[in-house]
């Protein structure tokens, strides 16, 4: 499709953005459904934020993705939040519908969907996910709707505690946040059923770390790891070799991606050639 006055927008802002795999997933969308559109990568840092959001406004941007570190700080910024972004208090996407810009989040729908195609069910499970930042608020939330128990383990003890408390504000089911220690880990991996890594903990280039030790995994667990860069994380290596079931982080990437698409334009998104878009952009 040739790119002319008629073209619509859209775009990602976050920093850094370099790395992003949106553009190459959302492109190959557009090019796929033959839409005049066209999808950027815009490096927006912090104190530019109220200037971007403007900008993109007032020069008709149909929609834009928000990530790291804006996914929290953009909601005053927005005209309307819907209902599920609200609740977890945060926002990865953004509508314009006629110069009113909407948040949505996206993230848990990508998350449930990487677990639907897996066959792993959630239901009356316990949930030990690590991490109490911008990606796990929205894991939590939705994993609120469905597992028995959630127990979030973070560095930063009183996050942990502060997403704990505001899960337990909205749903009724038992929500623990601890500190991430190797006693409170061990303790509560013994009965875990689903194991999330939330935090950027083995992304590259620091490969070689992981945030749970290989002897706390047992072959019963299923492990998720929200990292996708690279695609088999040391974590995920790791519990493999113990014979648990895995989960990467590219299905969520390119799940939440459908999602933004399908609130964006309204049509069935061509999953296939987006997650073809998104492995190759892992590879280049
Ligand atoms: P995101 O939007 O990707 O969640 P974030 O909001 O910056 O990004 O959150 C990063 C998460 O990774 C946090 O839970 C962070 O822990 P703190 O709250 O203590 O900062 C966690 N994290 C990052 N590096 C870590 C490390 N080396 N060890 C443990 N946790 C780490």
């Amino acid at each position: 499709m040739t790119i002319n006055a008629k073209t619509s927008v859209y775009c990602v802002i976050g920093d850094p953005i370099s790395h992003s795999l949106s553009p190459n997933i959302h492109n190959a969308a557009f090019k796929r459904l033959k839409l005049n559109s066209v999808y950027l990568a815009f490096k927006v840092q912090k104190e530019f934020l109220v200037e971007a959001v403007k900008g993109l406004k007032s020069i008709g941007v149909k929609g834009f993705n928000v990530t790291i570190p804006h996914k929290v700080s953009i909601i005053p910024l927005l005209d309307k939040l819907d209902p599920l972004a609200e609740k977890i208090g945060a926002v990865n996407t953004v509508k314009n519908v006629d110069g009113k810009l909407i948040g949505y989040n996206t993230d848990g729908e990508g998350v449930l969907k990487a677990f639907e195609v897996e066959d792993v069910s959630l239901k009356n499970k316990k949930v030990v996910m690590v991490g109490a930042g911008g990606a796990a608020r929205a894991l939590a939330f939705t994993f609120a709707n469905h597992a028995k128990e959630i127990v979030i383990l973070n560095r930063t003890e009183e996050k942990a505690l502060e997403l704990a408390s505001s899960i337990s504000r909205s749903y009724n089911l038992p929500v623990k946040g601890l500190k991430l220690n190797m006693e409170n880990l061990s303790l509560e991996l013994k009965d875990a059923e689903v194991v999330v890594n939330a935090t950027s903990v083995g992304m590259h280039p620091n490969i070689d770390e992981t945030p749970i030790p290989k002897n706390l995994i047992k072959p019963e667990m299923v492990v998720f790891d929200v990292v996708y860069r690279p695609i088999k994380t040391r974590l995920l290596k790791e519990a493999k070799q113990v014979g648990a079931k895995t989960i990467n982080g590219l299905a969520m990437l390119v799940f939440q991606a459908v999602k933004a698409f399908e609130i964006w334009t309204g049509l069935t998104p061509p999953i296939d050639a987006m997650f073809r878009a998104a492995l190759r952009g892992l590879k280049g």
